[in-house]
């Protein structure tokens, strides 16, 4: 039987408690469909940090390169200070692991209440690349005269060549296979670059003129969009269904997201992939650690069982993961009565056992 190594962090706040839901999940479809899921726990995240000052140490990020892929339950805590586990955790992780793509998809699934008005899981359905190495991520710049009048603080965007057409590569092949017209819901399939080519003229220039001559040369097939960030926002809301599949840098890809992510019932369902497609891959729910329902077993895990769902994905286990798609569709539309902390009308460990058992029959 084919069994899979995964590396589970459930981290901070309610992240343990999702978690366990997605691992319960994904324990009945590899039940089902006949593969092994090997589990082993890691308790980074705030709480440790604040016994042993620890955050992701370098001896971990080793450790981790041998699983098959990392579920993820959510890093920040309210007494830590923000940046500290962002930087030494979630971001090492991604940096170190080289997971250059942030796979985000914007999907609204039947029975899931949205607050774009007149739209419903027809025109919210596409999704978002992210590049996740680059960017004003990658920490470079820094303070002169720190604290005086005259203070300067610079923090730049940074892009290479290399790191754009890495993450082009994987959009346009990801929209080859995933796109409208693959998935059979529209008449072509379309990439979409989102940038700022009106001023930031130095790094989005090298994105629109790497996107065209992929593109052009290997990709005549795809069709090629290009939107302005502060333009995709407005469309985003007024006109999500143009969209099928969207590109950007590090920084826009953050912010777009989370709006994204509203549109889509919220941060109780999206989730997110944090790829290396050569390497070791990471799943999260796209929410935060939401600290004040920490143990009170009334936060969402449907963000997390999604993200669960995305890693049988890329795992190769296409069966399984389609499996709890459609369990987590059923359960939206005939179940829960919204997707908000507390108002779901069951409770954590209940909306998980309503998927399991759904991904069982
Ligand atoms: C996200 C988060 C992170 C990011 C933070 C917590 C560092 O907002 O995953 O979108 O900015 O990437
Ligand atoms: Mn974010």
């Amino acid at each position: 039987m084919k069994t899979y190594k995964i590396a589970v962090m459930g981290g901070d706040g309610t992240g343990p408690e999702v978690t366990a839901e997605a691992v319960k999940v994904l324990k009945a479809a590899a039940a089902k469909i006949g593969f092994k899921a090997d589990l082993t726990e890691f308790d980074f995240g705030g709480e440790r940090y604040k016994r042993t000052g620890e955050t992701l140490p370098d001896s971990a990020v080793e450790e981790l390169r041998k699983f098959d892929a990392i579920l993820l339950g959510a890093i920040g805590h309210p007494d830590v200070k923000p940046g500290i586990l962002e930087k030494g955790i979630l971001l090492k992780a991604r940096f170190e692991l080289d997971q250059y793509i942030n796979l985000r998809p914007v999907r609204l699934f039947p029975g899931v209440e949205t607050p774009l008005k007149g739209k419903g899981p027809k025109e919210i359905d596409y999704v978002v690349i992210r590049e996740n190495t680059g960017d004003a991520y990658t920490g470079t710049g820094g303070f002169t005269m720190k604290g005086t009048p005259n203070e300067v603080a610079v923090q730049s965007a940074v892009y290479t060549r290399f790191q754009v057409d890495r993450c082009l590569k994987y959009a346009f092949e990801y929209t080859k296979k995933y796109g409208k017209k693959a998935r059979g819901v529209g008449p072509e399939n379309t990439l979409a670059l989102v940038g700022k080519t009106n001023v930031l003229t130095f790094i989005y220039d090298l994105w629109e003129r790497a996107f065209h001559e992929m593109g052009k040369k290997y990709y005549p097939d795809i069709r090629r969009d290009y939107y302005h960030v502060d333009a995709t926002c407005m469309w985003m809301v007024k006109s999500p269904e143009w969209f099928d599949v969207l590109v950007t840098g590090n920084m826009f890809g953050d912010i777009i997201t989370d709006l994204g992510a509203i549109t889509q019932g919220g941060m109780g369902i999206a989730a997110g992939g944090n790829l290396n497609p050569q390497g070791v891959s990471m799943f999260e729910p796209i929410g935060g650690s939401a600290p004040k329902y920490t143990g009170m077993g009334v936060i969402n895990p449907l963000a997390a069982i999604c993200a669960a769902q995305m890693m049988l994905e890329t795992l190769g286990e296409e069966k399984a993961a389609k499996k709890i798609e459609d369990a987590v569709k059923f359960v939206t539309a005939n179940k829960m009565k919204s997707m908000a902390a507390g108002k779901m009308g069951y409770s954590t460990s209940q909306v998980g056992d309503l998927v399991a058992t759904k991904v069982a029959e």
